[in-house]
């Protein structure tokens, strides 16, 4: 079987063709981070107008890659949320009109459960149940992956996400948006103890439970940047301060999780996967530790056709023709 995977949550246009027996045969991203970088930030209505500009030539470019043709499709799957509103809806248009022109179905995928099990893609010998730490710019969880489906949420950001916080203290410092990448790369030890600022708190560790919160952290990077001498090495230490304690809380929490859990395999996922910090650190655990390939932590159509061809070998998926997208919604059941 083969199928055509849309992601348009917010501001990448990823298009991938997964086959159940071949695997990953094609897959290609458009990204519009320059078009926000001007604003700081992702601006919802840009970000749907560009969708709509880039989706059809890259169906063409990843079909032509995967050198299939739409009709040999058995379904197309597409971001049904959580996300932005107006990108979801250009992903969910498209998908539900292909499907119904070569009178397949459309599955709308969960934006959070194919970040997660797009590590299976890659391992295979990732089994249900496993437990995943999935850190984005917009979700901080650990989730107990039970199976296709059924997941338990056991901790979760009280305030900013993980990798919010770390756009919004890259932007203080001047560097540009998405900037977790750019405050990542500057991280610098040295600078760290040459400075001479005090290492920053571990927020929520001195309470129970999985929950994290990164806002005050954001905050205290603020007022040592004010305080500090704002020249290259501040930014490089207060990077690596702001850096480790990110790492730190959420090695602990995810750590605490494990144990609640009893899990023996644990997938790192989302953009703030790709942090290098995070994936050396999260190594010391005593489990088999997965984290996809940089290209598939950050958002992808890979994830998206992978997860879809999940639902469709099962049959279990919602048959529904009306266009219905989900900007909010929980991966968990309560
Ligand atoms: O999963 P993703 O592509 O989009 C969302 O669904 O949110 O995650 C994007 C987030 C951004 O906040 C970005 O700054 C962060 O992932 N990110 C990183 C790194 N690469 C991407 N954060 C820290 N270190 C990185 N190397
Ligand atoms: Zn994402």
């Amino acid at each position: 079987m083969l199928i055509l995977g849309i992601e348009s949550s917010c501001d990448e246009t990823g298009l991938a063709v997964y086959s159940d027996t071949d695997g990953l045969l094609a897959h290609c991203l458009y990204s519009q981070i320059l078009a926000h970088r001007q604003y700081g930030g992702v601006v919802p209505e840009l970000a749907s107008r560009d969708h709509i500009r880039q989706i059809v030539p890259l169906i063409d470019q990843v079909l032509k890659q995967a050198n299939t043709k739409l009709a040999n499709m058995d379904a197309i799957a597409y971001t049904a949320g959580p996300g932005l509103v107006g990108a979801l809806l250009v992903g969910a248009c498209f998908a539900k009109s292909l499907a119904m022109s070569i009178n397949k179905p459309a599955i709308g995928v969960h934006h959070l459960e194919a970040h997660i099990l797009v590590a299976q893609m890659e391992y295979p010998q990732l089994k249900f149940p496993f437990l995943a730490l999935l850190v984005s710019g917009g979700h901080t969880q650990l989730i107990y992956a039970k199976a296709l489906g059924d997941y338990e949420l056991l901790g979760e950001t009280i305030d900013d996400a993980a990798g919010e916080a770390f756009d919004k203290t890259a932007k203080v410092m001047g560097l540009p948006y998405p900037g977790g990448k750019f405050l990542s790369d500057l991280a610098c030890y040295e600078s760290y103890v040459q400075s001479g600022i005090k290492p920053f708190p571990r927020p929520l560790l001195d309470r129970p439970g999985c929950d994290f919160s990164f806002s005050g952290l954001k905050t205290h990077a603020l007022q040592t940047w004010q305080k500090s001498s704002q020249d290259e090495q501040s930014k490089r230490a207060i990077a690596y301060c702001f850096q480790s304690a990110v790492v730190d809380t959420l090695l602990e929490k995810t750590r605490r999780a494990l144990l609640i859990t009893n899990a023996k395999q644990l997938v790192l996922a989302g953009g703030v996967a790709a942090n290098q910090a995070l994936r050396e650190k999260i190594l010391n655990f005593n489990c088999e530790v997965f984290y996809p390939s940089l290209q598939y932590c950050t958002d992808n159509g890979a994830m998206i056709a992978y997860t879809g061809m999940q639902y469709l070998k099962t049959e279990n998926f919602d048959k529904n023709l009306q266009i219905n997208v989900l900007p909010r919604w929980p991966l968990a059941k309560d």
